[in-house]
């Protein structure tokens, strides 16, 4: 059997698709389209190609699973199977992991907005790191923590500078003199980690190469003035583990090493906050040609509302009616979202033939796609997680209306 965009339980056998061991026409017999899958050997697959690399290359190695990149339930126990962390940035999310039984020191929580109920619920269950974006909430934090007579660590993140990126502390004199008051002034807090997170989707070595810069630069920095900080948490950005094998997740595995050196950074722990690279290539849907028009500009029966822009995937379009008929006709994909704007790809190589009603497969929807959908009118699709030669469906928007709010067990 062969492999369909390099994923290896994504096969094809003369006319017939394998998801897994299950032939594709075997679902199709079950439910209409379209339909997500996720490939629950993948997702092992790729953590542990992940931890392989790092925990190699890196002594005191935390692997922490970025929630954002999906939040489903089913997914998030999978990833705490392998005994992964969790990243979580809000209150939702938080109270998913401890229902999943993360282990609370494990769990790092935080970002932009920290509502007092969220902090409070760090607290209350010994949360390993809050994540500050604003040096402003580290006061938040510290009365909190000091009523439930509690010292709360603490990870600031920074700003990484990246296209004029707003996320994170830009440290200037000023901010450090309120930090170092700040430091003085709250008994309850104790500052253990630095984070950067530069981008996403990163596929050259440069790019993190530039973070570890990042954080180097504001260790250094911080220390200068008296604040020592002893972990540095480098955040995700990898792209999809078919978009980037395990050689090449090994060259930049040691290329940060090599610039951790190279900056002489002393750390105690490191810490990785995956979400794409876990997901991305596991997640894939199965959508039917609803209209061809004549400029080959094909109309599927997904949009924008469900694989957005914004999820940032690298989208990838096989005909399962056709799959073993060469690409090579300019074509571009449209979803069924009413404006112009929804289009999923322009100028994609695909097969010469298509008709209404051909089944396509569009890989690389794992992460982000739920995450960032929309509430335009149109049903949710149905969800499987596919193993060996099983399937279950673990959304059915008929009964689960809307898995974000079925996240709160
Ligand atoms: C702080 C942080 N960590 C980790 C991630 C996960 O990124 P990715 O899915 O690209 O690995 C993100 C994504 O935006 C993030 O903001």
């Amino acid at each position: 059997m062969k492999t369909i965009a390099g994923n290896s339980y994504l096969k094809k056998e003369k006319d017939n698709v394998f998801l897994d061991l299950i032939p594709l026409n075997k679902i199709l017999a079950k439910m209409r389209t379209p339909i997500l899958i996720f490939l629950e050997n993948r997702i092992r697959e790729n953590i542990k190609m992940f931890l392989d690399v790092f925990s190699t290359i890196f002594e005191n190695f935390n692997c922490l699973y970025s929630f954002k990149a999906n939040y489903l339930p089913e997914i998030c126990k999978i990833i705490k199977s392998e005994n992964i962390g969790a990243e979580v940035v809000g209150l939702l999310e938080l109270k998913l992991a401890l229902n999943l039984k993360f282990p609370s020191n494990k769990i790092i929580v935080g970002g932009p907005y920290l509502p007092r109920e969220l902090i409070k619920m760090c607290i209350e269950n010994n949360i390993k790191e809050i994540i500050i974006y604003n040096i402003n909430d580290i006061r938040k934090v510290d009365s909190i923590a000091k009523k439930h007579n509690h010292i709360q660590n603490l990870c600031i993140r920074i700003n990484s500078g990246k296209y004029n990126s707003n996320l994170g502390v830009n440290f200037n004199d000023q901010n450090l003199s309120n930090l170092k008051k700040t430091i003085k002034e709250c008994d309850n807090i104790k500052i253990t980690t630095i984070l950067s997170h530069y981008s996403t989707q990163m596929n050259n070595i440069e790019l993190f190469k530039k973070n570890v810069e990042v954080i180097a630069k504001n260790l250094k920095f911080l220390s200068k003035n008296g604040i020592n900080i002893k972990n540095m948490n480098l955040g995700g950005g990898f792209p999809e583990a078919t978009v980037m094998n395990q050689k090449q997740l090994k060259k930049i595995a040691l290329g940060i090493k090599s610039t951790i050196m190279e900056y002489n950074i002393h750390y105690d722990h490191i810490y990785f906050e995956p979400g794409r690279y876990f997901l991305g290539d596991a997640g894939l849907f199965i959508v039917k040609i609803i209209k061809v028009s004549d400029n080959r500009h094909v109309f599927l029966n997904i949009g924008n509302h469900i694989c957005p822009k914004f999820a940032k995937c690298s989208l990838r379009f096989y005909n399962a009616s056709k799959i073993d008929l060469s690409h090579n006709e300019p074509t571009s994909f449209l979803g069924i979202v009413p404006t112009d704007q929804d289009v999923l790809a322009k100028n994609y190589f695909f097969t010469q033939n298509l008709r209404e009603g051909d089944i396509i497969l569009v890989t690389n929807t794992g992460a982000y796609c739920l995450t960032f959908s929309n509430r335009f009118p149109y049903s949710l699709p149905k969800i499987l997680l596919v193993k060996d030669d099983n399937f279950e469906q673990i959304f059915d928007p008929n009964i689960d209306k809307d898995f974000s709010i079925n996240t709160i067990i």
